[in-house]
């Protein structure tokens, strides 16, 4: 697994592979026009929305949104990482992954494995001394008080670091290059040298270490591939501090770490939901009462990359916090750095447990099924939210009304483009009594451009997978479909048509109809990157919120010829320009009207047209 893996060798392994049979061989496709389906593997449903496009080498799914080339779905589908996914479908297509390496990765490399192969050691050591080590029983009495079965004490491996100054350095038998590898791997200290500046220059000043971890209960923090990167370490009394991390390593990374992420997939139990939890024991305990789901952060906030990795896993997760004021002030930070990530298909839940308690001490002392019970009562995300900013406010006065709306909407705005902006405006204009299209008008004025859903679409026709463009169309007869949606079809059917249209746009853009400013923003795009394909551009219509409108189009096998359809685009981009000019001229003389109608009716003015104020 050494080394990078060159792009010309990624570009060749996707033409090599079919991504029909990539994905068929895990879920069985059924043929659809040009085009393969299947119910999502991604998300739960009854009717096939996922698509899989042999020609464009592309899969997307209508109902959750997911998508990509053969290297994503095999990441998203077996929750491996990008150089694994490429090392899997090599494989199936008997190719060698080619690695280029450099002389500093192969150094990096071989420190890493000695320190792999230290820490494996160590979590060994600890494991053997919670057995044999002549004062292991007030570890063994202390696991055994919190409830611990021998069962999950050897799963987790969890382990005795026994009272002493030097027990794991004992272990490197005073060579060097072991003692160097135990402190890269953050399991010693070195002591500050004391006589630094005592015996001469030239001296070989003698170097000296202590382990880390003395009298301590371990926990190995394992990566997902079940390597030990790292330890926790609870004292067995109320000395401080409580716990005791490894320091960061090369290999250890606290702020993107989870424990117990590796043992909730050891369970082998399929996981829909993860449940994020704060510390070691609550893991632990809640593993032992059968919850196989559970893993925390090591002491710090949630970051990004925590969860980017939950959510490479499972699409929901639920947040557990103590239900204190500290409680909510951590899961309101979460709440904020989760605002970006919440993706189509993803959801996310707070479940606040009574004061001053914890998952372990609830799930120990309430059971199972309660603790199972409260976890599927969980707050979904947008309660919590309109909960916490609406509290302390009166919001049957139109004061409190407001102040929501403008604490709500510099939040709202950090949201990725996509369904769960609509669902936060539709649930706030339930509680403000604007409608949400007023809303997200409002929640819009901000620099950039930045596209928010079109609420007036008409719906599409259902299951028109099988119907070609004009049928299509022509279905939808009786909604009259804006000629935009219509110009953004044929955009889709076949972009470099924008290339040729020749008109100015101009006039068109100080239009305030959405679906305008996106037909021009697609055109735009298409003129500033020519070989644009349809799916990136279709991308940005999911972006806009145009995506369920558009999916019967995009699915449906084009029948249009070329040329039609370049002539087609034209005229109706012609069309729409010709009745905007119109009604800008109508408009521009009603205000001519007005403003004569205005100096007429002021006193002292004559007939004759003339300004006359004297
Ligand atoms: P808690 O104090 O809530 O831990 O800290 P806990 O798991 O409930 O501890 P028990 O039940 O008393 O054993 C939550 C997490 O914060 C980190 C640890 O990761 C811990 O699991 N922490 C806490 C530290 O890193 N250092 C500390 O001194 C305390
Ligand atoms: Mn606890």
């Amino acid at each position: 697994m050494a080394g990078l893996i060159p792009q010309s060798f990624i570009d060749e392994l996707l033409h090599r592979v079919d991504l029909v049979d990539v994905v068929n061989k895990r879920v069985p496709l059924k043929r659809a026009g040009i085009n393969h389906q299947a119910c999502c593997p991604f998300h739960k449903e009854k009717t096939p929305s996922f698509n899989v496009h042999s020609e464009k080498q592309f899969y997307h799914c209508f109902g959750c949104g997911a998508g990509g080339n053969a290297i994503g779905f095999i990441m998203d589908y077996e929750k491996i990482d990008f150089p694994t996914a490429v090392e899997t479908l090599a494989q199936e297509v008997g190719l060698e992954v080619p690695r280029e390496e450099t002389q500093a990765s192969k150094r990096r490399q071989e420190e890493n494995s000695k320190i792999l192969e230290c820490l494996k050691h160590a979590s060994q050591y600890y494991q053997a001394q919670l057995q044999q080590h002549p004062v292991r029983n007030s570890a063994a009495e202390y696991l055994k008080k919190r409830g611990l079965s021998t069962e999950i004490i050897r799963e987790f491996g969890i382990g005795f670091a026994p009272p002493g100054w030097d027990n794991l350095l004992e272990t490197a038998n005073a060579d060097a290059e072991k003692t160097g590898d135990l402190l890269r791997a953050g399991l010693l200290i070195e002591r500050p040298n004391q006589q630094k500046n005592g015996k001469g220059v030239g001296q070989q000043v003698e170097r000296s270490f202590y382990d880390r971890f003395r009298n301590r209960i371990m926990f190995p923090i394992r990566d997902s591939r079940g390597r030990t990167v790292a330890f926790g370490g609870r004292v067995l009394g109320d000395d401080k501090p409580k716990y005791l991390n490894s320091p960061e390593t090369a290999l250890f990374h606290k702020g993107s770490e989870l424990y117990g992420l590796y043992e909730s997939k050891l369970s082998r139990e399929k996981l829909e939901r993860l449940l994020l939890v704060e510390g070691y024991m609550d893991v632990i305990a809640l593993a032992q009462m059968g919850v196989r789901n559970a893993v925390a952060t090591l002491g710090t906030a949630t970051s990004e990359r925590h969860l980017s990795r939950l959510f490479r896993q499972v699409s929901e997760i639920v947040f557990c916090f103590d239900g204190d004021e500290a409680g909510r002030t951590a899961a309101w930070r979460a709440l904020e750095t989760i605002l970006p990530q919440m993706e189509d298909g993803r959801q996310v839940r707070f479940l606040f447990l009574p004061d001053g308690t914890d998952p372990d001490s609830f799930i120990r002392k309430e059971g199972r099924e309660n603790f199972l019970l409260a976890v599927s009562k969980a707050q979904p995300l947008e309660q919590f939210f309109f909960d916490k900013l609406s509290r302390g406010l009166d919001m049957d006065s139109i004061e409190g009304r407001a102040r929501l709306k403008n604490l709500a909407k510099p939040l709202i705005r950090r949201l990725p483009k996509g369904l769960y902006v609509q669902l936060m405006l539709d649930k706030m204009s339930e509680i403000v009594g604007v409608n949400s299209q007023t809303l997200s008008q409002l929640i819009k004025e901000r620099p950039g451009p930045t596209l928010v859903p079109v609420p007036d679409l008409p719906p599409a026709p259902p299951h028109p997978r099988s119907q070609p463009l004009r049928q299509s169309r022509s279905q939808a007869a009786h909604h009259p479909r804006p000629a935009a949606l219509i110009a953004i079809e044929l955009l889709l059917s076949k972009p470099e048509a924008a290339l040729s249209i020749e008109s100015d746009l101009e006039p068109l853009k100080s239009e305030p109809d959405q679906l305008l400013k996106h037909l021009i923003e697609m055109i735009e795009t298409v003129r500033d990157n020519p070989h644009i394909s349809p799916r990136v551009l279709m991308g940005g219509c999911y972006g806009a919120g145009l995506g369920a409108a558009l999916a019967p189009y995009w699915n449906a096998e084009k029948i249009t010829p070329a040329e039609g359809l370049e002539k087609e685009l034209h005229s109706i981009v012609d069309n729409i320009l010709t009745n905007i000019r119109l009604k800008q001229k109508k408009l521009n003389v009603s205000r001519q009207l007005e403003d004569l109608k205005k100096r007429l009716s002021k006193p002292g003015v004559s007939g004759n047209g003339e300004s006359g104020d004297s």
